[in-house]
């Protein structure tokens, strides 16, 4: 099947593809970080490139919010040729010690959302990060002396949650922090047997009452120091 929404060829995509929900920062970090950098898809704004890392080649593509959006960008990822998958997207911290900026690696995310119910037909499922991806990202930050946070996140289909003490709630359960798009990209990945990843910068935080967001600066250096763990997960 060719695909729809990514409108490119196989060939255009690396296997290893970074997948941050925002177009504006596919394209930086296309820009920053890779070399030789092309534009490979524009379709809808979700802008992906490819070019290489330390001589290997590497892909980004944007998934938009939220996992309908992102369930149809993996798919096609993967009709493409896409083989590792890393999610590279901000998230709301949950746990009491999380701090503005700090890293966290995803290694399961709780589907809070109804894309992954009709992706298993409503069987309860629990969608998981693949360990080899978990384990690269891991030694990396390790490397780096970069403190993370590594466990579960929940991904939610609402950024504006009315769920009353959904923080007290889910941190009752070891849950680290929400996003909105990994438990299908995690689901994607293992009905179709590729690997998939998932690194978060807590932009956010949700365990101070009222909710504290990150300066845009302070964003920029996290989001910096989070793509070079990336892309040493992704070529390791
Ligand atoms: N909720 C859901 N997703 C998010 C958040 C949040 O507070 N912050 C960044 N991504």
């Amino acid at each position: 099947m060719s695909p729809i929404h990514i409108r490119a060829e196989p060939g255009d995509f690396a296997e290893s593809v970074l997948m941050p929900g925002d177009p504006r920062r596919a394209r930086y970090i296309a820009e920053t970080f890779f070399e030789r950098p092309r534009l490979v898809n524009e379709e809808r704004g979700m802008l992906g490139y490819t070019g290489e890392f330390e001589g290997r080649p590497v892909s980004v593509q944007a998934t938009g919010m939220g996992c309908p959006s992102a369930s149809i960008v993996t798919e096609e990822l993967i009709m493409l040729g896409a083989k590792n998958l890393l999610r590279v997207g901000t998230c709301g911290g949950y746990h009491p010690e999380m701090q503005l900026g700090d890293l966290v690696i995803a290694t399961a995310a709780t589907p809070q959302d109804g894309t992954v119910l009709r992706l298993t037909e409503g069987l309860p499922y629990a969608p998981a990060a693949h360990f080899e991806v978990v384990h690269a990202a891991y030694h990396a930050a390790e490397a780096a002396g970069r403190k993370t946070f590594l466990g579960p996140v929940v991904s939610s289909d609402l950024f504006y949650d009315t769920l009353q003490e959904a923080q007290k709630r889910w941190s009752s359960l070891g849950v680290l922090a929400v996003e909105m798009e990994a438990a299908a990209i995690f689901t994607l990945a293992a009905m179709r047997g590729v690997r998939a990843g998932c690194l978060l910068t807590v932009s956010d935080t949700l365990h101070t009452g009222e909710p504290v967001r990150i300066s845009d600066e302070d964003m920029k250096r996290a989001v910096d120091n989070m793509m070079e763990l990336a892309l040493k997960t992704l070529t390791a």
